[in-house]
C-alpha cells in the first residue's frame, strides 16, 4: 500500500538516527518514494552520503542553499509529500514544532507543511519525562500530529525507560495506518466525549461518572477509517487517541463554543455526558464553612449542544448522533429523546448500577434511527466504536 507514496523524512540529531537508515530501506522496499531531510545535528550521527544513497534521492540539508531553492523551494518541498515523518523526533525538534519556530530547514518545512505529520520521538528518559516535553507532546497531539512510540527499554546513554525510538517496522506500520485510504478519508467528524465540570467555586465543581472511554474509542475508530476527527473532550479519565485534533474543555458552555468552532463537519457524534445544569452564580472565591454557612446552590439549565447542532438550519452535519444513558425504560426514553433532539441516530444504553457500563470496559447498546431499533450484543467499548464507525462510513456513503 506504500507503493508510489511520497514520504518526506526528516532525520533529527539523536543516536536513533542510525535506525532511520533502515527505515528508509524498509520504505523503499515497499515502493515508497523517500525524500530525506537531515538536520545539522542529524549529520553528527549519520552521514549525508549514507542517507542520500539509501534514499536514492537528493538530500536536503540547508534552508539557505541557493541551488536547492532554485530547484525546489522549501515551501514546495514541504508540500510534495503524502506524509511528513520525523524520525528521530528529538526533544528540540518537538519543542520547535510545538512553538512554531522556523530557524532551520526541518523546522521551516514542518511549519510550512499542510501535509499530515507523524513523529517518532527518541530521547533520554529524563528528557522524555520532563514537564516541557510532556507539554510539547500534548500541544503536538492537539495540533493533530500523529505519534509513534517511544518504546521502553535500555538507552544508548545507559539508562532505562521510555525514550527509545520505535523500531523501523513499527514506524512503517504507523505510516501505513496514516496513509491508509479508509472509507472515511476526506470526511470530517466531530466527537464530544467525557464529563463536564461545572464550578461551584474555584476549587469545587459538579461532575458525573463518565470516564470518556466510549467517546475516545469512537474517535479512535473513526480516525482508523481515515476520518479527520475533532475530539472535544471534558476532563476524562482516559487519554485522548493519537492523531486526532483534541480540544479540551471543562464546562458545558465551553463545550458548546468548541463544537461551534469545530463545525462544519460531515458527521457529529455526541458521546459526552454533559451536565444538564450549572450553578447559577459560581463564586469566584472559595466558599468558607465558617463565613458562608451551608451554601444554597441554585441552578441554571446548560445549553443542549446536541439539540442545538441538530436544529441548525445552516451547516448541520449530514449525520448527527446522540447518546442516551438511561437507567429505566431505555428504549422508550431513547426513542422519545431522538425525536425531541431531532438527531438522526441515538445510541442508547442502560447505565443502571448493576450493568457496570458507566466507567467499565464493555457496553450494550441499542441503535435507534428512523428505521427502528437495533440491539447490539454486549461487547467491548472498542468493538462498539468500530461497529458504529463502520455504520457512519456506510451512511455517509
Ligand atoms: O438529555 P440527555 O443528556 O440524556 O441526552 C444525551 C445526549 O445529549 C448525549 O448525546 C449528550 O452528549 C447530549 N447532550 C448535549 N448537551 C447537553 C446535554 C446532553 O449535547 N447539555
Amino acid at each position: 500500500m506504500l507503493a508510489g507514496k511520497h514520504i518526506l523524512l526528516i532525520i533529527g540529531g539523536g543516536i536513533a538516527a542510525f535506525k532511520s537508515l533502515d527505515l528508509i530501506r524498509r520504505l523503499r522496499e515497499r515502493g515508497a518514494v523517500v525524500t530525506p531531510v537531515l538536520t545539522l545535528a542529524g549529520e553528527e550521527f549519520v552521514t549525508p552520503l549514507s542517507v542520500s544513497a539509501l534514499a536514492g534521492s537528493k538530500l536536503y540539508r540547508d534552508l539557505f542553499d541557493l541551488g536547492d531553492e532554485a530547484e525546489m523551494g522549501h515551501i514546495q518541498l514541504s508540500r510534495v509529500a503524502d506524509l511528513v515523518v520525523v524520525a528521530p523526533a528529538t526533544a528540540d525538534l518537538m519543542a520547535k514544532m510545538a512553538g512554531g519556530l522556523a530557524n532551520d530547514l526541518a523546522s521551516t518545512l514542518l511549519l510550512a507543511t499542510d501535509t499530515p505529520v507523524l513523529i517518532a520521538p527518541a530521547m533520554n528518559v529524563r528528557m522524555w519525562q520532563h514537564a516541557a516535553t510532556l507539554r510539547n507532546l500534548a500541544t503536538l497531539k492537539a495540533d493533530g500530529i500523529a505519534v509513534v512510540g517511544p518504546n521502553e527499554g535500555d538507552m544508548a546513554c545507559g539508562e532505562f525507560g521510555p525514550g527509545r525510538m520505535s523500531e523501523p517496522l513499527e514506524i512503517v506500520a504507523a505510516i501505513e495506518a496514516r496513509l491508509s485510504d479508509g472509507p472515511l478519508t476526506g470526511r470530517r467528524v466531530l466527537v464530544t466525549s467525557g464529563p463536564t465540570h461545572e464550578p461551584i467555586d474555584p476549587v469545587r465543581y459538579i461532575a458525573n461518572r463518565s470516564s470518556g472511554a466510549q467517546g475516545t474509542a469512537i474517535a479512535r475508530a473513526l480516525s482508523a477509517l481515515g476520518a479527520e476527527v475533532v475530539f472535544v473532550t471534558g476532563p476524562a479519565d482516559v487519554p485522548p487517541p493519537d492523531g486526532v485534533e483534541v480540544v479540551a474543555v471543562q464546562t458545558a458552555q465551553q463545550m458548546l463554543e468548541a463544537v461551534e468552532a469545530a463545525l462544519p463537519a460531515d458527521a457529529a457524534v455526541f458521546a459526552a455526558a454533559v451536565a444538564d445544569w450549572r450553578v447559577t452564580s459560581a463564586s469566584d472565591r472559595k466558599l468558607k464553612k465558617t463565613k458562608d454557612g451551608i451554601p444554597a446552590l441554585t441552578f441554571t439549565e446548560n445549553p443542549d449542544i446536541l439539540r442545538h447542532v441538530s436544529g441548525l438550519k445552516k451547516g448541520r452535519p449530514a449525520l448527527v448522533i446522540g447518546f442516551a444513558a438511561e437507567t429505566d425504560d431505555v428504549l422508550e426514553n431513547a426513542t422519545a429523546k431522538r425525536l425531541r433532539k431531532s438527531c438522526d441516530w441515538i445510541v442508547a444504553n442502560d447505565v443502571s448500577p448493576g450493568t457496570g457500563i458507566m466507567g467499565g470496559t464493555e457496553n450494550a447498546v441499542t441503535l435507534i434511527s428512523d428505521t427502528g431499533a437495533e440491539d447490539w450484543p454486549r461487547m467491548d467499548k472498542a468493538a462498539v466504536a468500530k461497529k458504529l464507525a463502520a455504520r457512519i462510513a456506510e451512511a455517509l456513503g
